[in-house]
């Protein structure tokens, strides 16, 4: 089988200011096909980063990227633009909601910006999966003002899961919600790993990254991952 992500030796260098600072050094790291793993680190551990290295929104300055088995380390922008919009779904401690909008109509942008408009019947019957599968269908026509914190975050995840990503990104989803719905916000993310969508996952939250397959620290830049007997 051939690993969704493969990372080898990632480093991340900072230039300007002073001295040039590492902020990955020689990350490695394999996520499969369904497969979750929780990254977990102090603030300024460089958690961000490595998400926005994988999510090619930033280059490594050293180290091989295997997606789907293609070295993707150096790839020009307007193809790793490409890649990003196939490949990865993103949700972030802020849910990032157009308030005027519905959740329905929320999702549903996902959709304009990456194919152009899809027939209005496709269109709708796709956003209402993606409602589904987080559990919030029948909100499709609220407004986030009259949603939970908990709620609004699963539409950020629903219009990440609506282009049926390979990978779901999420940093800090859970950063602004308190314990009960921060679970059913990872239970949402767990779900579609169980239809094949990989998964990683920055938390501070013990129990979170408990729940995920591989948990791994991030010290300084280093990562290592844990080994847990279960
Ligand atoms: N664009 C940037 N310019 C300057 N410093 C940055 C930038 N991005 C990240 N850093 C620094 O890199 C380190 C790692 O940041 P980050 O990846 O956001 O850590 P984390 O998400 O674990 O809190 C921090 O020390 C941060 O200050
Ligand atoms: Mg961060």
């Amino acid at each position: 089988m051939t690993a969704l992500i493969e990372l080898d030796g990632i480093t991340k260098v900072l230039k300007g200011q002073e001295q040039p600072r590492t902020i990955l050094d020689g990350v490695g790291l394999t996520v499969n096909a369904g497969q979750s793993v929780a990254i977990v680190g102090r603030s300024g551990s460089g958690k961000s980063t490595l998400l926005s290295v994988i999510g090619l929104f930033d280059r490594p300055d050293s180290g091989s990227y295997r997606l789907d088995g293609q070295e993707i380390a150096k790839l020009p922008e307007r193809r790793a633009a490409k890649l990003r919009s196939s490949h990865f779904g993103f949700v972030f401690q802020r849910f990032f909601l157009l308030k005027h909008l519905t959740a329905a109509q929320n999702v549903a942008m996902a959709l304009v910006n990456g194919q152009g408009w899809l027939p209005r019947r496709q269109r709708r019957s796709l956003v209402m999966e993606a409602l589904d599968q987080v559990g919030i269908a029948h909100l499709a026509k609220s407004r986030p003002a009259k949603m939970s914190g908990g709620e609004q975050q699963r539409v950020a995840i629903a219009r990440a899961l609506v282009r049926d990503p390979k990978i779901l990104l999420a940093d800090e989803p859970t950063g602004a919600l308190d314990i009960e719905t921060g679970t059913l916000v990872i239970d949402a993310l767990l779900a579609a790993t169980e239809r094949g969508c990989g998964l990683i996952l920055v938390t501070h939250d013990r129990d979170h990254a408990a729940r995920m397959g591989q948990i791994h620290d991030l010290v300084d830049g280093v990562l290592t991952e844990r080994v847990t007997v279960r």
